[in-house]
């Protein structure tokens, strides 16, 4: 525990009036579950043959030549930064932070892939608001093998090596099994153990938690109570999606234009004024089925299929091992994985600075487009059982949820739509954006009728895809490298649904900063030159040992 807590300003300094209305009745029972719902009630269910959506999913799911690198170390050291499906603008932590922040929002374990579901009767089995429901669980009266017996703390597992930013890294908590059975993460949310990097992001949550415990902690040792240190991790992570999450994602133009109050010329803010222009709701919140099974699973198409760890370890680690099943080096979660496995968060979020190149640079995530990396086209059987393909199991359940055309969507917002000779599937970079193929070639069911979350992921590669166009046609290497260096973010459709349904969500939620205390700021102690993110969150977190 950090014992260096002196000088610590009283607990309600964090808070307003020195207490939150509500905070001592924190939700129970029902409200630790949320409601699906429909965001375009108006428009109709687009339609295709199961054929016809495999064989997207197919060609969606290529093998970059990239992803035939080699995993060993004597090879990084020569390796360029030249990964044509990096995103310059993305580090690849963001990944994984956009997967745990779903899974705080929406868990739909219950809806079939085989029949058609109507929304309004499924149950979201997390809440839909920022509060951390995957960290907290059901509470400590509820869950108490999640907290330390001080009911202040939360419980952290072992500790891991190999991180050199960090050799306090630790696992989550875990249980002792028989043996030859997995060793099962116990935490809020089992599905933030389904790879080592998810898994350290919440045992850095779980830290962080605790690094708050101790920060408000008087130097007379008077400890603040549960509900007070959670409320401010809470918005802490909130003030983290709004002000780092967000803008890194959907870009700052969209998000000023869903929450202008954000934008840094303005000072004080009496009251947040959302333009809330497609996501309305009347009496509670609810998760519109367009951002869970469409718009907010563009995140599947950021993860790289190998990641280094740390600077330690000889091997880089495969996301899923090749169907023969080895684990050796791979992220594979849902078990104990090797304790050598830390993460260093400086190869994942800009928190030092860095070469562009080599081991120690910061991985990007890979560009937002419409192709998925190989391994998510063989999903282990822990993750998934009958459908083993990722993008076969998107397409489908926007299927059977019967979400409307991207294209429908499109018109409705008043946008421009995108003409199919445009829509292309495949990776965005100047060698490939010329070999994609029309989704129209693949099947004339596409025909002004694409899928919604293929639609938002061939919007967001059209700068890409526009700039490679212009190309001549023998391009020079430095040509191309520019073509490359274009970032990718979400487009208009993909950012509004994503920046309304997050702004929506919290700004719904009577406990969130933006309701109880919009000029609410992050602890001064806690940021760097005025800011907070999820970087300064790790080095806060780090503290706590
Ligand atoms: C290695 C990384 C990931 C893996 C293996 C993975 C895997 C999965 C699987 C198997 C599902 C259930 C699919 C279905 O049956 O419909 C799912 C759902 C989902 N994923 Fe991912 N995912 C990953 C990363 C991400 C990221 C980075 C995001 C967003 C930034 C994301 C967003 C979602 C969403 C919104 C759902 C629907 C959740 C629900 O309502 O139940 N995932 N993912």
């Amino acid at each position: 525990m950090n014992p260096n807590n002196s000088g610590r300003p009283t607990n309600s300094a964090y808070r307003p009036h020195g207490g939150v209305r509500g905070a001592e009745f924190p939700p129970r029972s029902s409200l630790f579950e949320g409601r699906f719902g429909r965001m375009f009630r108006t428009l109709p269910a687009a339609r295709f043959s199961v054929g016809a959506l495999q064989a997207l999913a197919k060609i969606g799911n290529m093998t970059a030549e990239h992803e035939d690198q080699p995993t060993s170390e004597d090879e990084i050291d020569n390796e360029e930064n030249t990964g044509t499906p990096d995103n310059p603008g993305i580090a690849a932590g963001y990944t994984y932070l956009g997967q745990f922040i779903d899974h705080d929002l929406t868990f739909d374990p219950a809806s079939s892939l085989q029949s058609k579901n109507d929304p309004e009767a499924l149950v979201d089995f997390r809440t839909p608001r920022f509060d951390l429901d995957c960290v907290y669980g059901r509470g400590p009266d509820d869950q108490p093998y999640l907290y330390a017996d001080d009911g202040l703390h939360m419980h952290l597992g072992r500790k891991v090596t190999g991180s050199s930013f960090d050799p306090n890294t630790r696992d989550v908590p875990r249980n002792t099994p028989n043996p030859g059975e997995p060793a099962r993460a116990l935490i809020g949310d089992p599905r933030n153990d389904e790879n080592t990097i998810v898994s350290q992001l919440q045992a850095t949550m779980l830290r962080f938690h605790n690094r708050v415990a101790d920060f408000l902690t008087q130097p007379d040792g008077q400890t603040p109570k549960f509900e007070d240190v959670q409320q401010v991790v809470r918005w802490h992570y909130q003030w983290i999606v709004l002000h780092d999450f967000l803008p890194t994602i959907i870009g700052k133009e969209t998000l000023y234009d869903v929450l202008p109050q954000l934008k840094p010329e303005v000072q004080h803010i009496s009251h947040f004024t959302p333009h809330l222009k497609f996501y309305k709701w009347n009496k509670e919140p609810f998760i519109p089925v367009e951002f869970s099974v469409a718009a907010y699973r563009f995140g599947h198409s950021m993860v790289r299929p190998i990641y280094r760890l740390n600077t330690t370890l000889k091997e880089r680690q495969v996301i899923f091992p090749d169907p023969n099943g080895d684990l050796t080096n791979s992220l594979t979660g849902f078990r104990a994985f090797p304790e050598d496995r830390a993460v260093d968060w400086t190869l994942f979020f800009p928190i030092e600075d860095r070469p562009a190149t080599g081991k120690t640079r910061v991985q990007a995530s890979y560009k937002i487009d419409s192709s998925l990396v190989n391994p998510l086209g063989t999903l282990p059987p822990s993750v998934a059982k009958d459908i083993p393909s990722l993008a076969e199991r998107n397409l489908r359940r926007s299927l059977t949820m019967e979400l409307p055309s991207g294209q429908a969507v499109a018109c409705l917002m008043g946008l421009p739509i995108i003409p199919d000779d445009q829509l292309l599937v495949g990776k965005a970079n100047a060698d490939d954006a010329a070999k994609n193929t029309r989704l129209i070639d693949i099947s004339t069911e596409f025909r002004n009728n694409a899928p919604l979350w293929y639609y938002i992921l061939a919007e967001a590669q059209q700068a890409v895809q526009h700039a490679a166009q212009k190309l001549p046609k023998n391009p020079s290497e430095p040509d191309k490298a520019a073509v490359n260096t274009i970032p990718t973010r979400l487009g208009p459709v993909g950012g509004r649904i994503v920046g309304e349904v997050f702004v929506g969500l919290m700004f719904g939620d009577s406990h969130s900063y933006l309701r109880q205390y919009p000029n609410w700021q992050p602890i001064p102690a806690f940021c760097r030159n005025g800011h907070f993110g999820i970087a300064e969150l790790i080095l806060q977190a780090k503290q706590w040992i």
